[in-house]
Formats: C-alpha cells, structure tokens, sequence
C-alpha cells in the first residue's frame, strides 16, 4: 500500500517546509515538490501540518495498582493515544514485588495480546525488588527483550517504592549496559510519616494528598537520584517533574554537563491545586502523584521547557473512573488510587496553550512531544522525525480547526475528562502509523493489532529501520 501526503507544511524539530511526501512499505520513500508517482491513496494536506507522530514515553495501561486497575485496555488507549496524535507509547512494565521480571514481561505482552494496540508500543522495566539475587541477572539480559530503560519508584512505601541501595545497583547495571534509569523521585518515607499523621488527624478529603507531599519531597529525592546517578556514572531521566523546587537540581546538573534529564506532564502545566478543592469529592480526579502544585510552579515548567532543563513532555496517563475507582478513598485521600486521564489531548493542548499562546515555538513542541522522547528511548530516527527511510508516524494536524475537549468525544473509557469543556484551536485530522491511517477525523479506522511491539536501542543509539 502507497499513500502520497500533498502539499502540506512539514514541521520537524529542525524544519519548517511545505513539501509531498511518499510512502511505501510502511516508510517515508521520498519527500519533494511536486512528485509525480502512482500511490494507493492520496491525502490532500494543504493548509495543514504534518508532524512526525508524537510519542508518550510515560503510561501506565491496564496497570494494577493499589487495589484496582487503570481502566483504559491496550486498544482504548491506543486508539486515543492515536486519535490526539501519538502513534508510539513506552509503558510501564512493572514487576510484582517478589516476582521475577520474566512475569511482569509476560504479563505485559499478555495483556496487549487480548486488547490490541493499534499504535506501535515499547515497554520500560519497572524494578521493585531485587531481593533475589536473579533478578540481577534477568536485568542484565532485559535489552535483549527491547527494553533499555528502567523505571524506579522512590516513593509508594509499602508498595514499589525501593530503596537507595536498589536504585544504586539498578543506575550502576544500566552504566553497564547503557541503558537509562528513570526515578519517580519523591521522598516516600517522610510522606508516608505525613500520611499517617493526617489519617490520626481524621484528615480525610482529596487536598491532604497534596498537603503531604510537600515540594520538598519531591526537590530532596530529585536531588539524591542525581547526585546516586553521578557515583554511578549512569544517565538519569527524572519523570513527572510538578516545581521549581526540583527544576532546580535537574538544572544545576544540566548547567554543568551531567548526565541528567527530565520530562514534566500537561496535568503540571494546567492544573493546580485549588482542583483538589472541588466540592463533593470530585477533587479526587485530580489525586495524581507529584500532586497538582500552587500556580506559580506552572510558569517555571514553562520556562524549564524552553530552556531545555525539561526536555520532554508526556503524560502519565493513568486512568482510573471516578465512580468506582476513585471513590475506593471517598473516607480516607491516602486510598484514593493515584493517576490521572491525559493520553488523548497533550497534543493539542502543548499546540493551543503552548504555541498558539506564544510560549513556545512550533519546531520546539515536535521536539517535546516527538524528537525528544524518541532520541532519549531508543526510538531516533526510526521515529520522531519525517525524513526518508522512517516509518511514516505522521500527524495531519490542522492549526485553524476548534475543538472542544469532552470525555464524550473521548476514546479513553475513564468516565471523566481532567480537561472537560476546553477549547483550543488546532487538533489531528488524520493520524498514520507506519503508513497506514489509524485515526481519522476521530474515528478509529484501523484494527486493532496494527500496533506492534518495538525493541528499543540502547540510550543515545540509533534504532534501525525495520529489517535492517
Ligand atoms: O499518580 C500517578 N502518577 N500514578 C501513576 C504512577 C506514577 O507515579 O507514575
Ligand atoms: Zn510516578
Ligand atoms: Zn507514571
């Protein structure tokens, strides 16, 4: 199947040009004015950008967690993900505590083969116990499966939050193994002191999650994973960074060539949190960790991102109905099941608030949202770009077209939608994964299945296209 995309604007993280471009065999065979060939299919995108497909390196799909499960499957998210302009996600494939790793990988790949995805799909390890001492040994052997980052939680206690003689063995492993190592870095044993006071305090409702995950939680264990990352001589990616108080360390780092990376969420950018506060327990849609912050932080993330001291943004999309799920802490905020609904709309909304409203450019939004997290997953430059031999992961995206966010017009099956009502100018028309169209005009027009899964190169390596 051939498609030829006509006359649009192509945006990269580099460029800015209106060109055709031609695609065959699932890739970008050629790009140029003009081009006189015979294609299956032609797609007019005059007026229109295209964009390499974005990519979400942060979700957690059908995810067990706490006492219930995320409620997207492998093809709703997808199928959202696709439908706001992201063709590759890299979930969290998380080990069961006293599990090996081998189980969590089955598991993953098990889930995915019952619901599929219609979007390509890589998978993070996620380390919470290495008690046995095979566990090492798997880990070492884990890039053979494709994946070459790990996942670290330093908060959760009682549940995935490890320790830092765990976090230094895994950072050392990934020196070893040029992998990168990636911390959800909150100090989770003086919250979990803080939690404890505020349940004898009766301090029930949705704001106490806030209230007991200071900023200096997050700034103190932002801070200890860099400076463990620099004994160890390993890369550190630093995910969901929510204040200042942590840009700060990951800016020193960067200030002076460690290194350090990190990536912030829309939820931190557009959110804060006086949406805890909202009457009749409907705050707890916003009980994601790092908290919703006081408003000031959002200008600092903003700043970070253009300066390059957050260099990505995903979304931690972590779905959970508020009926149902939600409502497990209804008498106590510290049960309420942690995560928020985000896969569908980053993109536009990085577009309307972020380049529309002049905070940063165009070719800077496909580097945060696509060049970026592919360069720093192993993904660069099969994907994350539009040039020829990648596979053609491209977003048709019509700047001037208005859209109004609604859990109804939603693929995402959670029963809410953080961003409920907004409005922005500029959304996808039409999404192709490996040149095929998935989406179009919000309808899922491919099968599920499309989707496949990606072995992933090592940090700072090139992933080859297909079959070479
Ligand atoms: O609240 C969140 N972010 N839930 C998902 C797990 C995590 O910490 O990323
Ligand atoms: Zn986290
Ligand atoms: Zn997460």
């Amino acid at each position: 199947m051939s498609v030829l995309i006509k006359g649009g604007r192509i945006v990269t993280a580099s460029e800015d040009y209106i060109a055709d471009i031609f695609i065959e065999n699932e890739r970008i065979s050629l790009i140029g004015t003009n081009l006189k060939v015979n294609a299956d299919k032609v797609i007019d995108a005059k007026g229109k950008y295209v964009l390499p497909g974005a990519i979400d390196p942060h979700t957690h799909i059908e995810f067990p967690f706490g006492a219930t499960t995320t409620c997207d499957t492998w093809t709703s998210a997808t199928t959202a993900a696709a439908a706001g302009g992201t063709t590759t996600v890299v979930d969290f494939c998380v080990q069961t505590p006293g599990k090996s790793l081998a189980h969590a990988l089955d598991a993953w790949h098990g889930k995915m083969a019952k619901n599929k995805p219609v979007i390509d799909v890589g998978f993070h390890m996620a380390i919470t116990d290495l008690k046995k001492p095979e566990t090492m040994t798997e880990l070492a052997k884990i890039g053979d499966a494709g994946i070459t980052s790990y996942k670290l939680f330093m908060a959760y206690k009682g549940a995935v939050m490890v320790d830092d003689t765990t976090l230094f063995k895994v950072l050392r492993q990934a020196h070893e193994k040029g992998a990168l190592t990636m911390v959800h870095a909150e100090n989770g044993d003086a919250i979990d002191v803080l939690v404890k006071e505020a349940q004898a305090k009766k301090q029930t409702a949705p704001k106490y999650h806030a209230l007991t995950r200071p900023v200096e939680t997050e700034a103190e264990a932002t801070n200890r994973a860099i400076q463990l990352a620099r004994i160890a001589d390993a890369a550190l990616y630093v995910v969901h960074v929510s204040c200042k108080q942590s840009i700060a360390p990951i800016a020193t780092a960067r200030e002076n060539d460690w290194n350090i990376h990190g990536e912030t969420c829309p939820q931190y950018l557009f959110f804060d949190e006086s949406y805890l506060d909202k009457p009749n327990f409907e705050g707890a849609k916003w009980v994601y960790t790092p908290p919703p912050r006081a408003k000031e932080h959002q200008d600092h993330l903003w700043h970070a991102l253009n300066k390059d001291v957050l260099s990505v943004i995903s979304t931690d999309h972590c779905p959970f109905n508020w009926k149902g799920q939600k409502s497990i802490g209804k008498k106590d905020f510290a049960a309420i099941p942690n995560g928020g609904v985000g896969i569908e709309d980053r993109l536009r909304l990085i577009h309307h608030y972020g380049v529309n409203e002049g905070r940063i450019s165009l070719n800077r939004m496909v580097e945060l949202l696509s060049t970026a997290p592919a360069k720093y997953f192993g993904l660069y430059p099969r994907k994350g770009t539009v040039s020829v031999g990648a596979d053609a992961d491209l977003v048709i995206f019509d700047p001037k077209k208005s859209w109004t966010i609604s859990q109804k017009t939603s693929h995402c099956l959670a029963d809410h939608n953080l961003y409920e009502g907004r409005k922005v100018k500029g959304t996808p028309v039409a999404t192709l994964v490996r040149g095929k169209v998935v989406v179009e005009d919000n309808k899922l027009v491919a099968a599920p299945g499309h989707g496949e899964y990606i072995k992933r190169a090592n940090f700072g390596e090139k992933l080859l296209a297909k079959g070479k």
